[in-house]
């Protein structure tokens, strides 16, 4: 088969990263007979220099044409003096809107070879933790009422959290599916002693909860929540979070498994088309010196084979050569762990392309 991948390099490690993806992606295509058809959109700071705006229209028009998106990263100190519509984060926001991806999966998994690497005590990681951040992607605060005005002190801001039942509801739908092909348990992460939007969003998710009678509910305030990732991480099989909770759970989650540059995410619509991209942000400071860690990045390009185009086979096959190669003791230099061998990100990716195997 012949798939269309619209890739979106953006800034930073971001090309970088993305490169060392594709690279995966082909040498998988090569050994189980796929070929893949990329097309490269700019996005971010990278589009505000060459067309001066973060994400083009033509640009939202090929991402829709392609089967799937490959992002890499947005922003930099470069950007960072503009006006919010302009900001290179733009680019990810508007992308997912006009993708309609509401979608958020981010999985937090402990890679047994990277244990050490963790900066949580050895008994608190326990049996070590599988857990998935289900986080609604196209509303709440993000993309609320908001502005500024004269308040009573003087100039004040606001950015309004909002969710509509509909919302809440479809999310919701999609963790406790999810929960139904894991371990069955769903935490609800909120704010409801203090939030209204959270009093609906805790509301709305116990009436999906009752079509799910397999799969266990729980709720969890935000704070709490915060806390508990760390003091027991093997606790949570899903959570399920607003957009602004499970953008800040998700990066503390993943310092948990001992590096940030380890995760992947994918954001989905309700069609089969995503965006896939590492969470790790664009790095300015390791940017073109061939150090940032690819894995996030090829972890993403294996959600995208299984979600966007159902290859899940090829998608394992990538998951093996990765574990196998954290487990030879193989690694960039942002995990922490004794008597591994350091490689840049071009070399980790060789060394994973060889490693995939049908
Ligand atoms: C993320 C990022 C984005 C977000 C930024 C870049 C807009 O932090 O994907 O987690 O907040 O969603
Ligand atoms: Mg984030």
């Amino acid at each position: 088969m012949t798939y269309k991948i619209i890739t979106a390099p953006g800034d930073g490690v971001g090309p970088e990263v993305t490169a060392a993806a594709v690279r995966v992606l082909d040498r998988v295509g090569e050994v189980f007979g796929h070929q893949f058809q990329y097309e490269e959109i700019l996005v971010g700071g990278a589009s505000i220099d060459g067309t001066g705006v973060p994400l083009t229209e033509s640009a939202i028009t090929a991402a829709r044409s392609g089967d799937a998106v490959l992002f890499g990263a947005v922003g930099g100190s470069a950007w960072d003096q503009l006006t919010p519509p302009l900001r290179p984060e733009k680019a990810i926001l508007g992308l997912r809107q006009a993708l309609g991806a509401y979608i958020n999966l981010r999985p937090g998994i402990l890679f047994p070879a990277l244990r050490e690497a963790s900066p949580i005590k050895d008994e608190l990681l326990g049996r070590g933790f599988d857990l998935m951040v289900v986080r609604e992607l196209t509303g709440g605060i993000y993309f609320g009422e908001k502005g500024t005005r004269d308040g009573k002190y003087g100039p004040e801001a606001y950015d309004v959290e909002v969710y509509s039942e509909f919302e809440v509801r479809r999310i919701a739908q999609k963790a406790f599916q999810l929960a139904q092909t894991r371990r069955k348990k769903v935490v609800s992460v909120d704010k409801a002693n203090v939030l209204e939007s959270s009093r609906l969003w805790r509301r709305i998710v116990e009436e999906v909860a009752a079509d799910f009678p397999d799969v266990e509910l729980s709720h969890m305030y935000v704070d709490n929540a915060a806390m508990q990732v760390i003091r027991d991480p093997g606790q949570f099989d899903v959570l399920l979070t607003s957009n602004l909770f499970g953008d800040i759970l998700s990066d503390e989650i993943s310092m948990l498994t001992g590096s940030i540059g380890l995760l992947p995410s994918a954001s989905l619509s309700s069609g089969t088309t995503g965006i896939y991209e590492p969470i790790h942000g664009s790095a300015p400071d390791l940017a073109g010196l061939d150090k940032a860690n690819p894995i996030g990045a090829i972890l993403s390009a294996v959600m995208l084979l299984e979600h966007s185009l159902g290859l899940t086979r090829e998608a394992q096959a990538i998951r093996q050569a990765v574990d196998a190669t954290l487990e030879a003791g193989h690694q960039t230099g942002d995990i922490h762990r004794s008597g591994a061998t350091i490689h840049g990100t071009s070399d980790l990716a060789s060394i994973i392309c060889r490693r995939i195997t049908n």
